[in-house]
């Protein structure tokens, strides 16, 4: 067999979807740099709930302790009308049993930090805005609003929803008259929402936050037009959503790339319209949103919008919404980490088959909502269910039926040793790959070489800078 050829990887966006591939490039000895907007990590965001799914993955990479330490495991979520009537419940808990792992509720901010500090520090470079992608046969490269290009072989756009890898890659594709037309339409918005993840809250005025279990609550007001989540994460916080559904069909065709960055621009306005709302969870609406700093409730416009086009040559484009960005992630390493040569022929078909391995499962996903998928669209099923069968609560069997769906494939890398299938309900097998081990084997194997050869170069550079001042 052919070793496997030296690739280096460019991920643009240090979101939980680049962190995750950093860790899984990591993992499989592939050099990589990440490289990311903001200068510095504000620690925003709502919850992010981790179905039984991806956890396989979190465990194979040495992640899961730790996130269990730091998260709570969900127990149900509950939906009230407008006068906190309860017209809705849907159980969690059986997603242990069923398929091996509780569902996990953690802030974001916390997540972010766990994936963050498993990343060398020198392998990401903070406050490079990338503003160009180009590519020629044998390089892609990137360029940054501050001037500096930075080289690679492969470019992984993991920069979000309004990702500016893929309105580069798609402005160089419609150049060239092979843009998609669908892919051509601006994104339709869908939902306003505000996020925020509230201070410790005093657990003899909010017992909820001090549970083992978490309960996600979620308010449907009258006009069913905006609802309030409040689901309690680690130590003693709350986090929560408010939605706003748009239904002016003008609104939604606005270009919005630039008002639809996540930030706490703007937040007051939604904030007001729900401030009078009485809360399942004691306290009040209002108060849930004074015990959050104004800087940490961030305004966001979510899309509803499925590309066709993920990859051109040496670019690939990893999907935004938590849970999507982290098996399109796996997905990636999984592909490149077999791939045989580093020509733009091998590394097309390897992400074609990324983008086929992925594309049904973002199209179920696109149904929900794509940037707040982790928790809105896991649970925004069951929020049409509680809207149009109003007033009863979702059967069980719908449920499990569901969940079985979405919890049938449970991914893992195919370069590292891999996680026994826990539940009930089997995991669909994954792959497994012995070309995948020995490249895996055979790059760290030259990585061990290279560091030593190092070594020896500064042996002998001190020696003779020794030799030389004895002269
Ligand atoms: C600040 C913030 C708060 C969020 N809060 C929530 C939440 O409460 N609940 C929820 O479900 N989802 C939230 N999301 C979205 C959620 O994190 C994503 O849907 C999910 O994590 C998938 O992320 P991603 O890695 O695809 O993209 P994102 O998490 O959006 O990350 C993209 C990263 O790329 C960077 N970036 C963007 N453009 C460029 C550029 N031109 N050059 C370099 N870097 C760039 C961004 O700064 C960001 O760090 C939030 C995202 C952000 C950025
Ligand atoms: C919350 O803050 C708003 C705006 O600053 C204020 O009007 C309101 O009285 C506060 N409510 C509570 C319960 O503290």
């Amino acid at each position: 067999m052919e070793g496997p050829p030296d690739i280096r990887v460019l991920i643009v966006g240090a979101g939980i979807g680049g962190l995750l591939l950093a860790i899984l490039l990591e993992k499989a000895g592939i050099p990589y740099m990440v490289i990311e907007r903001t200068s510095t990590f504000r620690p925003l965001g709502s919850a992010i709930s981790l179905s039984a799914a991806v956890q396989p993955l979190l465990e194979q990479l040495g992640l899961l302790d730790e996130i269990n330490e730091a998260s709570k495991p969900e127990q149900a979520a509950y939906f009230y009308d407008e006068s906190l009537t309860r017209i809705g419940a849907v159980d969690a808990v059986f997603s242990k049993e069923r398929y091996g792992y509780y569902v996990r509720m953690l802030s974001r901010p916390t997540l972010y930090n766990i994936l963050l500090r498993r990343i060398p520090k020198e392998k990401i470079l903070l406050g490079k805005r990338v503003i160009g992608v180009e590519q020629t046969e044998t390089r892609a490269m990137v360029r940054c609003a501050d001037q500096s290009v930075h080289e690679a072989d492969v470019v992984v756009g993991a920069d979000g929803a309004y990702s500016a890898v893929r309105q580069n890659m798609f402005r160089e594709l419609d150049q060239r008259h092979k843009l998609r037309s669908s892919d051509a339409k601006p994104m339709a918005i869908d939902q306003e929402c505000v996020v925020g993840t509230t201070e410790p809250l005093d657990p003899a005025r909010f017992p909820i936050v001090g549970e083992e279990f978490s309960t996600l609550h979620i308010v449907l007001s009258v006009d069913r037009q905006y609802a309030f989540w409040a689901v309690p994460v680690e130590d003693n916080r709350l986090s929560w959503i408010i939605g706003h559904k748009l239904e002016d069909k003008d609104y939604r065709k606005q270009e919005t790339f630039k008002s639809s960055e996540w930030g706490p621009e703007a937040a007051e306005e939604i904030c007001s319209k729900v401030r009078h709302l009485n809360c399942p969870v004691s306290g009040s609406i209002d108060e849930i949103i004074n015990s959050t700093k104004p800087s940490l409730r961030s305004r966001v416009f979510l899309e509803e919008k499925l590309f066709k086009t993920w990859t051109s040559g040496r670019v690939v484009l990893l999907g935004d919404g938590a849970m999507q960005a982290m098996f399109d992630a796996v997905s990636i390493a999984n592909h490149l980490s077999e791939l045989e040569h580093n020509t733009v022929e091998a590394i097309s078909t390897c992400f074609q088959a990324y983008y086929d391995e992925r594309k049904k499962s973002a199209k179920d996903a696109v149904h929900g909502s794509r940037q707040v998928s982790t928790i809105l669209s896991s649970h925004g099923w069951a929020v049409d269910v509680a809207r149009k069968v109003s007033l009863s609560y979702v059967p069980d069997w719908l449920v499990r039926l569901i969940r079985d769906k979405t919890s049938s494939v449970r991914p893992q890398a195919i370069f590292l040793q891999r996680v026994p299938d826990r539940g009930s309900v089997r995991a669909k097998p994954t792959r497994v790959s012995v070309r995948a081990l020995e490249f895996c084997r055979i790059r760290r194997q030259r990585a061990a070489a290279a560091a030593a050869l190092l070594m020896t170069q500064q042996q002998l550079a001190t020696k003779q800078a020794s030799l030389n001042s004895f002269v």
